[in-house]
C-alpha cells in the first residue's frame, strides 16, 4: 500500500516575499516540506537552515530546504512564484511587464515538467498579467493558477479604515476587486466595520481618501523602503491562500483568476471573490455591481487586457 506523503510547497524566488511566505508557513506548520528555489542558492541555503531552526523553536514539523535542481520541486502540492524583479521608486508595476514575463515563462516550464499536478499561486508583478502568462504557458486548468493581490489590497484598505476611525481593529472587512494596479476597484459599499456599513461610519470625503490611499498602498511602502517593495502583508496574504488550499478550507477570498465569460469578460485575469480549496478555485462568485462599480471594473480589466496585448504583439506566448 502506498503511504500518504506530507504536504509539500515549493517557493520559486526566495527574496523578500518568497522567504517571508516560507517563514509564515513554517511558523504555523502548515506543510511538511518547503523547497526554496532561487537564482542565488547560497542565500537560499542560509535562509532555509535559519527557518528550519526557527521551526524547531516554534515546535512545528516543517522542514525548509533548497531546491538546487528544478526536479527537487517534484510532488509539490502548491508552487508559489515570486521570482522577479521588485518595484523600485518611480517604477510602475507595468514597467516590470517584459522582465517578469520572461522570468515567469522560464520558471513555469520547470513547474510544468516537475510539478504538473500542483496549484500555482502567482505573486510576481504585474500580477494579473503574470497570472495569465502562468496559465497560458503551463496549460494548467484555470482553477489551478491563482494570483495573490485582492487579500493584500483588502487588508490595506481595512487598515486605512482603522487608521481613520481609530476603533474596530480586526473587525473591519474591506473589499477590493479588479486588477492589482492603480485601477484596482476598492468597494466601500461592500465594506463593513463589525457588520456596520462603512458608509454609516465615515463621510464620502473620508471614504474617497481611503479609496485613493488603497490604490496607492504599495507605492506608499516603496516610498519608505526605497530599495524594494512591501513583503510582510504580501507574504501573509499568500500564506493564507496556501493554507486554504492545503487544508481544503473553501474560504472565500478575492484572488486574481481567469475570467471565462464571468462578469461579461473573457480571456483575461482579474481579481474577484473565489472559494479556495484542494482543487484551487472551487467556486467563483459574481457580485451584482452598481453602474459606477461596473465601469471601474471594466477600466481595470481593460488595463490588464492592454498589457496582455503588448505581450501578444511581441509574440511572447509559446
Ligand atoms: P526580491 O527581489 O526580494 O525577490 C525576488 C527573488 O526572485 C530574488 O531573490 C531573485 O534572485 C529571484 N529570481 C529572479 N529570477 C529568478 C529565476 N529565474 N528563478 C528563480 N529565482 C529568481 O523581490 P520581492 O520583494 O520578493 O518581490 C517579488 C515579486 O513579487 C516582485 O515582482 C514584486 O513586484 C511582486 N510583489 C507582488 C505583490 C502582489 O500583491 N502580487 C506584493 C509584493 C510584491
Ligand atoms: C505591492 O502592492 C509591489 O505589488 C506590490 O506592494
Amino acid at each position: 500500500m502506498e503511504r500518504k506523503r506530507g504536504k509539500k510547497v515549493t517557493i520559486i524566488g526566495a527574496g523578500n516575499v518568497g522567504a517571508t511566505v516560507a517563514y509564515s508557513l513554517a511558523m504555523r506548520g502548515v506543510c511538511h516540506e518547503i523547497m526554496l528555489r532561487d537564482r542565488n542558492s547560497d542565500i537560499s541555503m542560509g535562509k532555509a537552515l535559519d527557518m528550519s531552526q526557527a521551526a524547531n523553536v516554534a515546535r512545528t514539523h516543517t522542514i525548509v530546504k533548497v531546491a538546487h535542481e528544478a526536479s527537487d520541486m517534484k510532488d509539490s502540492d502548491v508552487v508559489v512564484i515570486t521570482a522577479g524583479s521588485p518595484r523600485k521608486p518611480g517604477m510602475s508595476r507595468d514597467d516590470l511587464l517584459m522582465i517578469n514575463a520572461e522570468i515567469t515563462k522560464e520558471v513555469i516550464q520547470d513547474v510544468k515538467t516537475y510539478a504538473p499536478d500542483s496549484i500555482i499561486i502567482m505573486v510576481s508583478n504585474p500580477l494579473d498579467v503574470m497570472t495569465y502568462v502562468a496559465l497560458k504557458e503551463s496549460g494548467f486548468p484555470k482553477e489551478r493558477v491563482i494570483g495573490m493581490a485582492g487579500i493584500l489590497d483588502s487588508a490595506r484598505m481595512a487598515h486605512f479604515i482603522f487608521e481613520k476611525i481609530g476603533y474596530g481593529a480586526g473587525q473591519i472587512r474591506a473589499s477590493v476587486m479588479g486588477g492589482h494596479g492603480d485601477s484596482m476597484v476598492p468597494l466601500p459599499k461592500f465594506s463593513t466595520v463589525a457588520g456596520v456599513p462603512l458608509t454609516d461610519v465615515l463621510t464620502d470625503e473620508e471614504i474617497e481618501e481611503i479609496v485613493e490611499r488603497t490604490k496607492h498602498g504599495g507605492a506608499e511602502i516603496v516610498g519608505y523602503l526605497k530599495t524594494g517593495s512591501a513583503y510582510y502583508a504580501p507574504a501573509k496574504a499568500t500564506a493564507l491562500m496556501v493554507e486554504a488550499i492545503l487544508k481544503d478550507t473553501k474560504q472565500i477570498h478575492p484572488c486574481a483568476v481567469y475570467l471565462d465569460g464571468h462578469y461579461g469578460y473573457e480571456d483575461v485575469v482579474s481579481g474577484v471573490p473565489v472559494a479556495l480549496g484542494a482543487n484551487g478555485v472551487e467556486k467563483l462568485f459574481e457580485m451584482t455591481l452598481s453602474e459606477k462599480q461596473s465601469k471601474q471594473f471594466e477600466h481595470s480589466v481593460n488595463t490588464v487586457k492592454e498589457m496582455i496585448d503588448v505581450l501578444k504583439k511581441n509574440k511572447f506566448f509559446s
